[in-house]
């Protein structure tokens, strides 16, 4: 759609103000773009719709006078990055806040206080400030691959609107460690000039090298450089750094952050909720999203974006028939095998009766026979039927022994 991103900002800041108007508003338009085929940018609408319902937007002037208590030069598309004196490889990248997706990760209510917490700080830099205190400016993150790490950190850049100064400590170490340091070095004097937010993604990557008996004094370094560094930069801005080995971080490097924040895998409540993050604009009904939580469990919030990518694939595919998504949970507990609840998964490929019990019995999913039906294709007395048979048949293989 032409324009789109003017019409996109417009609603950004129509909802911004909470009214009830403006979001049916916003429903309608998203629900017009849908039917006329435009899938992106009703899916940034259904993003945005659901970006102001699980966050209250801080007032502008608040995160404005935030930003300007951290001293710097501002950064602009044509700063030059640092590079790597040997190979001119940049060493970060540069994301502002309007590269980033605006719709925030989806987290327990738990994590997302605590998130909500180190925002608000920020945004309260004065009143803290009278009191002798100051936002917390060092987080550490850590959790499984792809439980939404990078994502969240990237996003709460967007939030106190800064650019990223975005760090892959595995590219950097590599196979120039005798150079390392003085990358580091570079960088963090580079992010501590700019107004910015450093993001060090990939910490572990200094931790695994140091059990290369090789490497051990040029390693000794490397975690030297990078803590002197932290240390210098406790006061020019705010660092973010990611890991999915936090055993492997040296405990200097962990007591170095004040934040140290677990980013969990997702709950039936937070899959379900994810399923339907990653839905629009095709729609699913709650049986469906409910089933693709109860598959999933043990799954990271990317697993459940790739299967429900699948799902929306093959839904488009066959229109209106909706029996697909047995098909779809199937073929991703098929490419997902260790992934999976063994017991569930074995379901799966079951007698579908059997399936349709345990469905039926599991207080999580709390499904009706209409439920089952619908997943099915099947209207529910034929399921019924079916069940009826199974239990029938159950007693009588009781009553035999
Ligand atoms: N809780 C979540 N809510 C919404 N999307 C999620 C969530 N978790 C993961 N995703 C999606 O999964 C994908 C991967 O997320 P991300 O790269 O942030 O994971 P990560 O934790 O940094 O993984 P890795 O440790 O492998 O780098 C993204 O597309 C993201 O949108
Ligand atoms: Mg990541």
């Amino acid at each position: 759609m032409n324009h789109f991103s003017i019409i996109q900002a417009l609603c950004r800041a129509a909802i911004a103000d909470a009214s009830p108007a403006a979001r049916k508003q916003i429903e309608r338009l998203r629900d017009a773009l849908a039917r006329d085929g435009d899938a992106k940018s009703a899916g940034a609408l259904s993003a945005l719709l659901t970006n102001a319902d699980r966050t209250r937007e801080l007032a502008p002037s608040r995160i404005e006078r935030s930003k300007s208590h951290l001293q710097g030069e501002n950064l602009t598309r044509n700063t030059p990055v640092p590079v790597d004196r040997e190979t001119s490889a940049p060493l970060a990248d540069i994301l502002f806040p309007s590269d980033i997706q605006p719709s925030p990760p989806l987290f327990n209510a738990t994590v997302s206080a605590a998130i909500e917490t180190i925002i608000e700080e920020w945004a309260n830099y004065d009143a803290l400030s009278q009191i002798d205190l100051r936002p917390s400016k060092t987080c550490l993150m850590y959790g499984a691959p792809g439980t939404g790490k990078t994502r969240l950190a990237l996003w709460m850049a967007h939030r106190l609107d800064l650019p990223v100064v975005l760090v892959k400590l595995d590219g950097l170490v590599s196979s120039f460690l005798g150079t390392t340091a003085r990358n580091i070095g570079n960088l963090f004097t580079f992010a501590n000039r700019h107004r910015c937010v450093l993001l060090l993604d990939e910490f572990d990557a200094i931790a695994k090298v140091r059990d290369d008996p090789q490497e051990v004094g040029e390693i000794k370094r490397v975690v030297n450089a990078l803590l002197q560094n932290l240390d210098a930069r406790r006061d020019a801005g705010f660092t973010i750094g990611i890991t999915n080995h936090p055993k492997l971080l040296d405990p200097a490097v962990w007591r170095r952050f004040e934040v140290q924040l677990e980013i969990p895998r997702p709950d039936f409540g937070m899959r379900k909720a994810i399923a339907a993050h990653f839905m629009p604009p095709i729609e699913a009904p709650d049986s469906h999203l409910r089933l693709i939580a109860w598959f999933t469990e043990g799954a990271t919030g990317a697993e459940i974006e790739s299967l429900v990518r699948t799902y929306k694939k093959a839904t488009a595919l066959r229109d209106e028939d909706r029996r697909g998504l047995l098909d779809t949970l199937r073929q991703f507990a098929t490419l997902n095998a260790a992934r999976i609840e063994s017991e569930r998964r074995a379901l799966l490929f079951d007698d579908s009766a059997n399936l349709f019990r345990a469905m039926k019995s599991d207080p999580i999913l709390g499904f009706s026979m209409a439920d089952i039906g619908e997943i099915a294709g099947k209207d529910k007395s034929t399921v019924s039927r079916q069940l009826g048979r199974v239990a029938r048949s159950t007693e009588a293989e009781g009553s035999d022994g």
